[in-house]
């Protein structure tokens, strides 16, 4: 039987790291480093520099997966790009990702198709869920999924903006999703979504309801008041509802791999707050030394952390072939997802 299984990671953060600090005094934000480091464990995070958007992060990223799986970019069947932050509204990220890749030149040019999956925190699980189910059907041997943020553009880098602009981070993180015929590879892949509370965490920026969908001043220039053109968030709600549908969806994922929590060597969580992960850990019973993070170095770069951290724990040995590991994220949306892998 044809299993899906993960050949290849990848990840790429730009250079520039703001720190805590750094927000207060290059920014003016009326904060304290004890502030967001008590309340989320973020220390530090990487912003762009302008010119620099989420398919060019992407694909740094890519390419370093297509390196540590040993194939080129024109063995790919398919591309599958997450994002909260595209370069444009219109076409989507995937494309300008394939492009990158150099897809597209020369006489033997292939022309893979390109996905684009808008699932915020929880995007790198929809897409990998949707590789699995590619690959695992015949369809496709080789999957890309790139998750990717550019944040730091489209922050409210002022106090009026802190509690979500001290959050965020950019960067990106890749997976070759790949055909075997070994008994090993993703066991389980469990999405849900709760879309009665899509305005609990939400950036609108348009209302496409609206004639027109972004208001005109008297020049005639489309004009985007700060509530539209910010994330806007009830933390308190987000904080929940994520303790309860990771714990959820991370028993649900084993179920359906037929394991227990018990059996799971080690635990990636999606990297938005510390405190949220080490309530979910608490709940149901984890070591600490089974559930790395590194949001305190990022931020919580949304459909980029996961990607990230299991490309950290493979580069620095921790996760090697053999071990049994389970993944879950919550977002906006509310969506969320969990996976459990024979790595
Ligand atoms: N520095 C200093 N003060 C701040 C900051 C900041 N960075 N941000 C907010 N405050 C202030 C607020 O203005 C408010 O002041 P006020 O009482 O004078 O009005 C006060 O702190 C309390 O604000 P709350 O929003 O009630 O703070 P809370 O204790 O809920 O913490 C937080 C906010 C950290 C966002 C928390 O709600 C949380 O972690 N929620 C989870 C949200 C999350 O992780 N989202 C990530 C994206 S979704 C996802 O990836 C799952």
């Amino acid at each position: 039987m044809t299993n899906a299984c993960i050949s290849g990671t990848g990840f790429y953060v730009p250079p520039r790291t703001v720190t805590n600090d750094d927000l207060i005094t290059n920014y003016g934000i009326d904060s304290t480093d004890e502030w967001i480091r008590q309340r989320t464990g973020i220390e530090a995070r990487h912003f762009a520099e302008e010119g620099v958007g989420s398919a060019e992060l992407g694909a740094h990223a890519a390419k370093d997966a297509l390196a540590d799986a040993g194939i080129e970019a024109s063995d790919l069947d398919l591309i599958i790009f997450a994002t909260l932050s595209p370069d444009f509204a219109f076409p989507g990220s995937g494309v300008l990702l394939q492009e990158r890749l150099g897809l597209n030149e020369g006489p033997n040019a292939k022309h893979v198709p390109a996905l684009d999956v808008r699932n915020q925190c929880s995007g790198f699980l929809y897409a990998l869920t949707t590789a699995n189910a590619m690959v695992r059907s015949g369809a496709s041997k080789h999957v890309l999924v790139v998750g990717a943020e550019t944040h730091s553009a489209a922050l409210d880098l002022s106090t009026r903006g802190r509690t979500v602009s001290s959050l965020f981070g950019d960067g990106a993180g890749a997976v070759i999703v790949s055909a075997t015929e070994e008994d090993r590879g993703i066991r389980s892949a469990h999405i849900g979504a709760d879309g009665s509370h899509a305005e609990t965490l939400c950036q609108k920026i348009w209302d496409i309801s609206k004639r027109p969908f972004i208001p005109l001043n008297d020049e005639g220039v489309g004009q985007v008041a700060p509530e539209y053109m910010y994330a806007q968030m009830d933390g308190r709600m987000v904080f929940k509802h994520a303790v309860a549908k990771m714990s959820a969806a991370l028993r649900r994922a084993c179920d359906e791999a037929g394991t227990t929590i018990d059996d799971i060597d080690l635990f990636f969580f999606h990297q938005a707050n510390l405190r949220i992960n080490q309530y979910v850990a608490e709940l149901l019973k984890l070591p600490a030394a089974k559930v790395p993070h590194n949001i305190e170095r990022y931020g919580n770069t949304t459909a980029a952390t996961l990607p990230i951290l299991l490309a950290e724990a493979v580069d620095d040995g921790t996760l090697v072939p053999g071990k049994k590991i389970a993944m879950v994220a919550f977002g906006s949306g509310f969506t969320w997802g969990a996976s459990v892998i024979d790595w």
